[in-house]
């Protein structure tokens, strides 16, 4: 199976997800430091093409093209002419007539990665670097490579849960689907109201998925904790009430801490919100894997850019 575009974790099978995860590995420079360089994508142009803010995904991107010796052009919305109403129709013709070879988009609205893909307006492979609260796939990526790196290859035997505000997260519903198809067991712990359609406490529609309303439960089963940014900016509404009650149950505080397995990690997409779903204590200790997990990000972009940009 060869990657052409990369819209969704529904789309991998096996066979690819442990390509790209080796091919990552691949890129690692075996003494530490900086990503090896490799002039492979030499000639072929990435557009960054961002209408949604980022910091990790935007510039890891950009720092994987760069590795693989590709030409970068970054779009971001705010300073374009689609402040002042350019379609992504019009947008991505106008990034046609300049040539592209793969586009890296983030959109505000679900499925625009799969839209743009689908549409004859630019010849140029999609790789979705968020689309709405539908998914992130490479995030979901350099999570299961940062698991990886610290447990080996037998997902079946580990637990993660993944903690907070899933219905608004894309983050999420990449990883359940990631995870899933690697044989992890999964708990998605939240409050009832953030929960997606489908989820409760006596029914999941993926298997090896449960679900809890108490972090305290399941928390010493974890050998992986994903604590998710509340995306307040997706909220109307009141979906807890307070952000002291939310912290008080779902938070990983310096209080749980201790209650986790010796070699259990902490995994955050960023950006955190300290003082809410995790605490400063929680982001900063041993157990925080989150800036390894922004390194991994370079290595897993790059394996993505790399595969698509080399397919025959
Ligand atoms: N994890 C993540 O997508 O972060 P950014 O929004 O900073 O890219």
């Amino acid at each position: 199976m060869s990657l052409s575009n990369l819209l969704s974790i529904q789309d991998l099978d096996s066979k690819i997800i442990w390509q790209i995860l080796h091919t990552a590995d691949e890129f690692k420079n075996p003494n530490g430091g900086k990503p090896k360089k490799v002039a492979a994508l030499n000639g072929k142009t990435v557009i960054n093409l961002f209408f949604e803010d980022s910091t990790r995904t935007r510039i890891s991107f950009e720092t994987a093209a760069k590795n693989l010796g590709a030409d970068l052009i970054n779009f971001s919305a705010k300073g374009s002419s689609v402040s002042k109403g350019e379609s992504l129709k019009d947008t991505a013709q106008t990034l046609k007539a300049i040539g592209g070879d793969i586009v890296v988009m983030r959109h505000w609205a679900s499925g625009a990665a799969a839209r743009l893909a689908n549409a004859n307006w630019i010849d140029a492979s999609i790789v979705n670097a968020g689309d709405g609260t539908h998914e992130h796939p490479t995030q979901a990526l350099l999570d299961v490579y940062t698991i990886w790196k610290h447990f080996g290859d037998d997902f079946s035997k580990l637990k993660i849960g993944i903690v907070g505000d899933i219905l608004h997260s894309r983050v999420a519903r990449s990883n359940l689907l990631l995870l899933s198809k690697l044989g992890a067991q999964i708990y998605l712990i939240a409050p009832r109201t953030l929960l997606p359609m489908g989820f409760d406490k006596d029914h999941s529609t993926l298997p090896g998925v449960s679900v809890s309303y108490s972090l305290d439960a399941v928390l010493p089963e974890l050998d992986v904790i994903m604590e998710l940014r509340i995306q307040q900016e997706r909220m109307e509404g009141g979906f807890f009430p307070s952000a002291t009650e939310f912290s008080n149950l779902y938070g990983l505080r310096k209080e749980r801490l201790s209650k986790l397995k010796e070699n259990a990690i902490i995994l955050h997409p960023g950006p955190m919100n300290r003082g809410l779903e995790i605490d400063a204590t929680s982001a900063d200790s041993e157990k925080s894997k989150v800036l390894e997990q922004v390194q991994n990000g370079v290595l897993v972009r790059m394996a993505v850019l790399f595969l698509i940009g080399t397919k025959s």
